[in-house]
């Protein structure tokens, strides 16, 4: 440790940092690895190498794969440098971590699903063959995730979708794969990591504004329960994404209270009587009830 830094502060005061002890410098990867390094100059990672600024220890090759003179001095090997093709899951999520846990949006990766069923960095992330042009994606957003989700691909490709295999939106609109504050959002209710935007509020928000409130008259359903309670986030049969095909029955699965719908039916005069679904006119609930996401004018989001 001594040493090392005593090496920065040489370094430092030459201008360009000095390898310590261990550390071969990138340069010297060239010869061997002439392939990774010809590609590796439109890395991000190469921007603190370039910089000059940076040690060894922090930049270019040896950051990720640690220091290599041994390496070199062996003619090469997996033994003799870390080699991610012989690292375990964990050993590789904490290798990237070293630098990457501080960013906000990585906050929870460590119990994340992926992370619990050993889906990890490089999963997702290829370091020197990303065919992608951002975030060293492994592939093509949507084909990186359907590669593992198939049956999502299906739900997009329904009737009445948000248009992700059009191109229009993608999984990370909703979802942070790294994960999210589980914990918090919905009061423990199966996260699915989806990502919360402002304040802890549902990704739909960010695009659906006119849903945000708040609204003088909540509906419980939405403000408590979520979207996902009437509608089906990524695809549907039904117009709408909602969850069953008639709106009616939507609304049934919480307002079954016989004849009222409602909490006022219970001791109290119940205010509608009317609600006569031998009346084909009485099942169409949001043509009288038009503001079901909530109102500011009107108790029974009529207006
Ligand atoms: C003298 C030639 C030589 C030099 C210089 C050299 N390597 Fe290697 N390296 C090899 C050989 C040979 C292998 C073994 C390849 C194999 O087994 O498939 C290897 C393997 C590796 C691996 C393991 C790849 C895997 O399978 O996971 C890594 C990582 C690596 N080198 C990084 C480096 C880095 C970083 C440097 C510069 C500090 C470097 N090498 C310099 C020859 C060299
Ligand atoms: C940001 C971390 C990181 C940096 C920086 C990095 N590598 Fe790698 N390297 C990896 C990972 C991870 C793998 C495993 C393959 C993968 O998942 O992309 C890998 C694989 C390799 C391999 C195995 C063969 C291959 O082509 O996949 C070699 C050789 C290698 N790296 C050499 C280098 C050299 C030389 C440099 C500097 C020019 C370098 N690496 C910089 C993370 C890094
Ligand atoms: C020595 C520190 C260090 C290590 C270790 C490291 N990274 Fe990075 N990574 C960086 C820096 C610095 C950047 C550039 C950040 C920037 O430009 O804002 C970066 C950028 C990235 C980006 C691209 C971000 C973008 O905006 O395009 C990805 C993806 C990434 N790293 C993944 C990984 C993975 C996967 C590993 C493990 C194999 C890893 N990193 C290991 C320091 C590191
Ligand atoms: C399940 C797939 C998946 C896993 C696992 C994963 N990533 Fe990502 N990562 C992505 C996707 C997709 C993006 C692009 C996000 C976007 O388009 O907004 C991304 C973006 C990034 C970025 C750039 C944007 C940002 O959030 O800062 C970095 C850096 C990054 N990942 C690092 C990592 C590291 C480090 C690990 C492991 C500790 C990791 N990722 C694990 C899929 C994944
Ligand atoms: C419009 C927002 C949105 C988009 C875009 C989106 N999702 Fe989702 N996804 C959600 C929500 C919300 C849930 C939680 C549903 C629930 O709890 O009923 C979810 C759940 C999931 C689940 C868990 C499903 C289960 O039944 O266990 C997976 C896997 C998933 N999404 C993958 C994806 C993939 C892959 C993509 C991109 C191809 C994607 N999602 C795009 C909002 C979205
Ligand atoms: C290498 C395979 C793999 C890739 C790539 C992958 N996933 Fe996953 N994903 C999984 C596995 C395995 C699970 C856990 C399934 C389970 O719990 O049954 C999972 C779970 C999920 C869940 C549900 C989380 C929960 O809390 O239940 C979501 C949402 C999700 N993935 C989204 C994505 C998105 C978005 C991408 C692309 C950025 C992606 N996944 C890429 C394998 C993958
Ligand atoms: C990135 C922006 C974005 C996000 C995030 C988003 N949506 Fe959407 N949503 C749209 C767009 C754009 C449409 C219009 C349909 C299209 O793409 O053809 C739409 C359509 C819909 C529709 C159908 C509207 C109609 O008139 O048929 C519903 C319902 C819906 N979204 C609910 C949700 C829910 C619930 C969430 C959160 C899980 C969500 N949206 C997240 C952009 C978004
Ligand atoms: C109590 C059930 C319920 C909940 C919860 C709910 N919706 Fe809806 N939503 C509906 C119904 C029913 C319709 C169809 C209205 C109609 O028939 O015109 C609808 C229509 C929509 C539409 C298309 C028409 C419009 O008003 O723009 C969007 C977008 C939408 N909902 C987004 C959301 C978002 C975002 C959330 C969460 C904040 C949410 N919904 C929560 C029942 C619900
Ligand atoms: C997930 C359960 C749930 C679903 C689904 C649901 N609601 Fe509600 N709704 C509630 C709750 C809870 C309240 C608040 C009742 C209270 O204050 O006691 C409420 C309140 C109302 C009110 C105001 C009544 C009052 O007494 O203040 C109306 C009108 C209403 N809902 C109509 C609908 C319609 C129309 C649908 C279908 C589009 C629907 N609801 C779907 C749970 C639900
Ligand atoms: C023709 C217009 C109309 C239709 C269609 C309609 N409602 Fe209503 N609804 C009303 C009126 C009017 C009230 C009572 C407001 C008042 O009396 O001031 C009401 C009140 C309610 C209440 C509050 C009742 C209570 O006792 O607190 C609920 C819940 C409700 N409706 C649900 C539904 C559901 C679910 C449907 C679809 C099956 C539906 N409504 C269809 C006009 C309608």
């Amino acid at each position: 440790m001594v040493r090392w830094v005593l090496l920065f502060v040489a370094a430092a005061a030459n201008g360009a940092p000095a390898a310590p002890a261990g550390y071969a410098g990138s340069d010297a990867c060239k010869t061997c690895h002439a392939d990774v390094w010809s590609r590796f100059y439109k890395n991000p990672h190469y921007k603190s190498l370039a910089s000059g600024k940076e040690l060894p220890a922090r930049a270019g090759c040896e950051s990720c794969h640690g220091p290599g003179q041994a390496h070199i001095a062996a003619g090469g090997g997996k033994a003799t440098i870390r080699a991610f093709s012989v690292l375990d899951a964990r050993q590789t999520l904490e290798a990237c971590l070293a630098c990457h846990a501080n960013d906000l949006s990585r906050a929870n990766i460590r119990r994340s699903r992926h992370s619990q069923v050993d889906v990890i960095c490089t999963n997702c992330h290829s370091i020197h063959r990303s065919p992608a042009p951002k975030f060293l994606l492994a592939a093509a957003q949507n084909e990186l995730c359907y590669s593992c989700h198939l049956p999502v691909r299906a739900q997009f490709s329904m009737p009445f979708k948000h248009r992700v295999n059009e191109g229009f939106m993608q999984c990370t609109d909703c979802h942070n794969p790294h994960g999210t504050f589980a914990a918090t959002w919905r009061m423990g209710l199966r996260p699915r990591m989806v990502d919360q935007a402002l304040s802890n509020e549902e990704p739909c928000l960010k695009c659906h504004s006119d849903k945000r409130g708040p609204f003088v008259f909540e509906h419980a359903a939405v403000r408590v329960d979520g979207c996902e309670t009437c509608h089906s986030p990524h695809g549907s049969m039904n117009a709408k994404l909602l969850r069953r095909p008639v709106v009616f029955t939507v609304c049934l699965e919480c307002h079954n209270g016989a004849g009222t719908f409602g909490r006022r039916g219970r001791g109290e005069q119940p205010l509608v009587n009317s609600h006569n679904m031998l009346d084909p006119r009485f099942q169409q609930c949001t043509t009288c009830h038009v503001r079901i996401h909530g109102s500011n004018s009107d108790e029974f989001f009529r207006r």
